[in-house]
């Protein structure tokens, strides 16, 4: 008998299981569609920027025109993390994975937060903090790919967005405005998405009372495996595997015969489409012609076809993102840190929502392992 018909209330996975109630995002399977806040991203994305997004997320609101500019100068003047946490960043291998780097560029800035010694029940506090990492994460991210390729950090400008500032640090060039633009709105796309595992793993963390920071560090490391954020940067690998138009039919009726999980594709709580791939495909397809990729966008549409009619399965938002960020020229291993980036405002609403209304999460769980063994001393065994 399944684990599941002996046990009615077991939901492996946790799934269907109702964690909690929010007020942040909601995820419309039946219709394709995700709301932050009550508004469709699909607006967000294509009329709003990232940091009105933040903004939203954060503090349950659009901003008007003043309180985003004040939000936008507050970031500005945030945005440098402190020398120590370069002075880390210089002493790790050159081969530690870009998201290492992140999770450690926030341990490091964490205790020169100036609200560091603030409760964790100090909802102002975690607020700026909020806004703090927020305005840092693409600074860890962006200096924290120099330094591993042996380059100084750059000094962040008061004049980029949160998507210039990472480009620019990233390639130490002044950024090009379309692929800013595109950057962005794949950061709203990304920014929130109610109680997946990073979201509900930083909860976890904070839930205990402990503080933000940890939340964030904790979120990193669940969104870095490939079932989750980490499938950005394997759709890529397994699209370049492909290489040519023509491996891409053989390849997916081979993996799928296989029984192997195709990267990018499918969703626990989409049904049907997700509705940040329909937005990010259509402009990932468009910057693949326009950027000489084609044929990556060719593949992508066989993947799709073979994996809409032969598993009903469709991509999701790591799929396009993927052969976008490919044509944007930015290196494959930083596709799930520029998640980080627009997820830690996602992370820090769902924190701060935690602790307003906090209760310690802890699930049961079923023990099916012997009783009454006797112990023998360690001599004896
Ligand atoms: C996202 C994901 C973990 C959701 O998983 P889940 O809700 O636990 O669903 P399951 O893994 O149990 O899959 C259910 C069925 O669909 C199939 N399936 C789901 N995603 C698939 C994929 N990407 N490729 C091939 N088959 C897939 C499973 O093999 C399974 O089929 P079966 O019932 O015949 O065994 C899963 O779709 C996946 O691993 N996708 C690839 C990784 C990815 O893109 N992650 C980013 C998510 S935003």
């Amino acid at each position: 008998m399944s684990a599941t018909a002996t046990y009615p209330n077991y939901s492996p996975g946790l799934e269907g299981v109702i964690g909690g109630i929010t007020t942040i995002s909601d995820i419309i399977s039946e219709t394709s569609t995700l709301v932050y806040r009550g508004y469709n991203v699909h607006d967000l994305a294509s009329k709003g920027s990232f940091e009105e997004t933040a903004y939203l997320l954060l503090y349950g609101k659009l901003p008007n025109r003043a309180e985003l500019d004040a939000f936008k100068k507050t970031l500005a003047e945030e945005r440098e993390v402190p020398e120590q946490v370069y002075t880390a960043l210089k002493q790790l291998p050159a081969d530690t994975h870009p998201m290492d780097i992140a999770k450690v560029g926030f341990a490091v800035v964490a205790p020169y937060d100036p609200d560091y010694a603030a409760p964790a029940t100090d909802q102002a506090a975690n607020l700026r903090k909020a806004v703090r990492i927020l305005a840092k994460a693409s600074t860890i991210v962006g200096n924290g790919h120099r330094i591993r390729q042996g380059l100084e950090p750059l000094k962040p400008k008061a004049e980029h967005t949160i998507a210039q500032n990472f480009l620019y640090l990233m390639s130490g060039n002044e950024p090009d405005p379309e692929v800013a633009h595109v950057l962005d709105s794949s950061l709203t796309l990304y920014a929130e998405h109610g109680y997946n595992a990073s979201t509900f793993a930083c909860r976890v963390t904070v839930a205990t009372l402990s503080d933000i920071y940890s939340g964030i560090v904790t979120g990193i490391g669940t969104l870095r495996g490939p079932l989750h954020g980490g499938a950005n940067e394997e759709a890529m690998k397994m699209i370049m595997e492909i290489g040519a138009v023509e491996n891409a039919e053989p390849w997916i009726r081979d993996a799928l015969a296989t029984k192997k999980k195709i990267m990018g594709f499918g969703h626990r709580e989409y049904k049907k489409r997700d509705p940040r791939a329909i937005y990010l495909t259509v402009i990932a397809k468009e910057l693949a012609v326009k950027n000489n990729v084609s044929h990556f966008a060719q593949i992508a549409d066989i993947l799709e076809n073979v994996m809409e009619t032969e598993k009903g399965i469709y991509p999701n938002v790591d799929f396009p993102a993927a052969y976008a960020y490919y044509a944007l020229g930015i290196p494959i291993d930083l596709y799930t840190p520029i998640f980080v980036i627009a997820r830690v405002s996602g992370w820090s609403a769902h924190v701060l929502e935690q602790l307003s209304n906090n209760r310690l999460i802890r699930p049961a769980c079923i023990y099916e392992g012997p009783h009454s063994v006797e112990f023998v001393p360690v001599d004896q065994r």
